[in-house]
């Protein structure tokens, strides 16, 4: 469901590269993703179609299957990650007809097609794959016979297909072409120079252009090296009608830069983009203005706040929560997206529900919009991604302008999204009346001077992040704790010792601790203390001295005037004195080090952890 698609078409003289390595290269800028195979297809100058695909890694495959000497015009290629059928060369897509000049590679799930495929081996079609997709290829080679065009028949088929698909396609009869449609899972069309691309995403094509379609649910076309058609289909009581839409109107053209989407240097994705986040946190900063204050505008006319997010942005979400109480007097609560569904029907006209969401996809989410919307209640989406589904659905939509984040574990936009909604909540204390403007802009100045303060954290703490690595590699448990503003911090610091050093790390309300999981604690056992302001230190004393009554390993994430508390800690992390709104943006530093270094002590990728994607699409 995570899948990756590319699918390229050029002109003669568009490169020196054969298409097979640019095509492979495309994948790669894809495998964030997640997968476990990874194919191609091809139409090559000779005119034939040339398919390759394996279970493995993309470097491995195509070393296996040299995919980097196959020239030819246009292609498809495809990272999968296992739904229907196992990991397996022969589910590897693209999948074919029976004739084997049609190839199709798809992202999603098609929901009808075990009916569907009963009904193409009644007519005589073969399989080869225990795939939801085959019955793609199949169905189309089906319509072809009855006498329809390829595009013709492709629509045939897209109306026949449930569930939810991004897909590209090529046919031998029309080699210059490709195909693609989509619902409920991103495709992107890239506008390059004698080329056209469709992508799950726009890094996939970054190196060539940055203008870019950005495909909407039901919409189908196809591209040549110089024409893009797209039409989107309408159904109405049962009747479907193909509307064509104007390209001109719908091109966009995105900020982000090659490098930006690669390496540049750093071993893995995740520290280059922890390194960015000084200017991930200028670049969302300087942005907020007008938008950002309409959203606040329409909070003060708010009865309630309801924030969905997932994982990262869950974390983002408890934030916003906090200074939306603390510093509005507003209602607001954060809510783990996929649990929404016991809240919004108590919501409705004259609520509002904010969708945080990195990649503007997690379907949880877009979910929990929707049915907001069905309510009656106003939606906002504060999400990375232009154009991305969740923003284009709520009825308002903010961009966190962090850039491209390719690494699984979020970091840059964790903190660029918890700038941009803690600028909110104060903007929207502020008009509410209920924040002096004196101490509004005592912290809107903290959250601007936050890029040089997390250029200072991650220049002094990196080092000693890397130390601790050490001790916490061999460890399998730990413990995170916080009070109020400290708590989403220390959440957010377990999530990614968990999710990417497979460190077994639990976060709690630090007050709460002695109430079960105190129990656990032994001798050496690494417990996690995050303290935003010196208003915490007293309590947190207290927290500090039982857990290391039973042996444990304090370490101490706080600012350097609690004295007292960091001399009770094993290791600290001694960071500036901040507003603690702007502390909020800045003290995750640590642990993202943290976790970051303690995966790599343990030899392990960050970029791809196991059983993760970045962008997640199923329930
Ligand atoms: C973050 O490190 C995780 N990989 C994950 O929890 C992520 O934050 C979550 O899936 C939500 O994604 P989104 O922000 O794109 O909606």
């Amino acid at each position: 469901m995570v899948c990756g698609i590319v699918g390229v078409t050029t002109d003669e003289g568009f490169s020196q590269e054969p298409l097979g390595k640019i095509i492979k290269e495309a994948l790669k800028k894809l495998e964030y993703r997640g997968y476990d195979s990874v194919g191609l297809a091809i139409v090559t100058n000779e005119g034939s179609l040339e398919i390759r695909k394996s279970r493995g890694m993309i470097d491995f495959v195509s070393r296996k299957l040299g995919f980097d000497s196959i020239s030819g015009i246009s292609g498809v290629g495809h990272t999968r990650w296992a739904t229907h059928g196992r990991p397996s060369d022969e589910n590897a897509h693209p999948h074919t007809d029976c004739s084997r000049r049609i190839a199709v590679v798809h992202n999603g799930i098609i929901e009808n097609y075990k009916k569907l495929k009963e009904f193409l081996i009644n007519e005589g079609h073969s399989f080869t794959s225990d795939t939801d997709t085959e019955v793609i290829p199949h169905l189309i080679e089906s319509f072809k016979r009855k006498g329809y065009s390829t595009y013709e028949a492709f629509k045939k088929t897209i109306e026949l297909l449930e569930g939810a698909y991004a897909l590209a396609m090529i046919d031998l009869d029309e080699p210059e072409k490709i195909f693609f449609a989509r619902k409920m899972s991103p495709l992107i069309v890239g506008l390059g120079n004698r080329s056209n691309f469709v992508a799950s995403d726009i890094v996939a094509f970054i190196d060539y252009t940055r203008r870019v379609i950005v495909l909407t649910d039901g919409e189908i076309g196809y591209v040549t090296p110089s024409k893009v058609v797209i039409e989107k289909m309408i159904r109405k009581e049962g009747v479907i009608t193909w509307v064509p839409i104007d390209i001109k109107s719908r091109i966009r053209s995105v900020e982000w830069s090659p490098e930006m989407a690669s390496k540049e240097g750093y071993d893995f994705f995740m520290i280059k983009e922890i390194h960015e986040q000084p200017y991930a946190l200028a670049s969302t900063l300087s942005a907020v203005g007008e938008s950002i204050n309409e959203i606040a505008r329409v909070l003060t006319r708010s009865e309630r706040v309801l924030l969905l997010g997932a994982g990262t942005s869950y974390h983002a979400t408890l934030i916003t929560a906090l200074l939306l109480r603390r510093y509005a007097n507003l209602w607001a609560e954060a809510v783990i997206a996929s649990e929404s569904r016991w809240w919004l029907n108590a919501l409705g006209q004259g609520d509002v529900v904010i969708g945080v969401s990195q990649s503007g996809e997690t379907i949880d989410t877009l979910r929990g919009i929707r049915e907001a919307k069905e309510r009656g209640a106003l939606t906002i989406a504060v999400t990375n991604v232009i154009e991305s589904t969740i923003a284009r659905e709520a009825d308002m939509a903010v961009y966190i302008r962090a850039g491209p984040e390719i690494g699984v574990a979020a970091t840059k936009t964790f903190t660029s999204q918890v700038a941009l909604l803690s600028y909110l909540a104060v903007k929207t204390g502020e008009l509410r009346g209920v924040l002096k403007p004196s101490l509004a802009n005592e912290i809107y100045s903290a959250l601007r001077e936050t890029p040089n303060v997390v250029a200072r954290i991650l220049k002094d703490e990196e080092k000693k992040a890397s130390v601790l690595a050490d001790k916490m590699s061999v460890k399998n448990n730990a413990y995170y704790l916080g009070r109020g503003l400290g708590l989403p911090i220390a959440m957010e610091g377990a999530l990614k010792m968990k999710e990417i050093a497979y460190v077994h790390a639990e976060a709690y309300p630090a007050g709460e601790s002695k109430h079960g999981p105190i129990a656990l604690v032994e001798k050496d056992f690494p417990v996690v203390f995050v303290i935003l302001s010196k208003d915490e230190e007293e309590l947190i004393k207290s927290n500090i001295e039982e857990m290391k009554a039973r042996g444990a390993y304090a370490i101490l994430v706080s600012p350097n005037n609690a004295e007292e508390a960091l001399s009770l800690a094993d290791f600290k992390f001694i960071l500036p004195v901040q507003h603690e709104v702007a502390s909020a943006v800045s003290y995750v530093i640590p642990l993202q080090l943290l976790a970051y270094y303690t995966a790599v002590k343990k030899g392990l990728d960050p970029d791809k952890p196991r059983n993760l994607a970045k962008t997640v699409t199923v329930f």
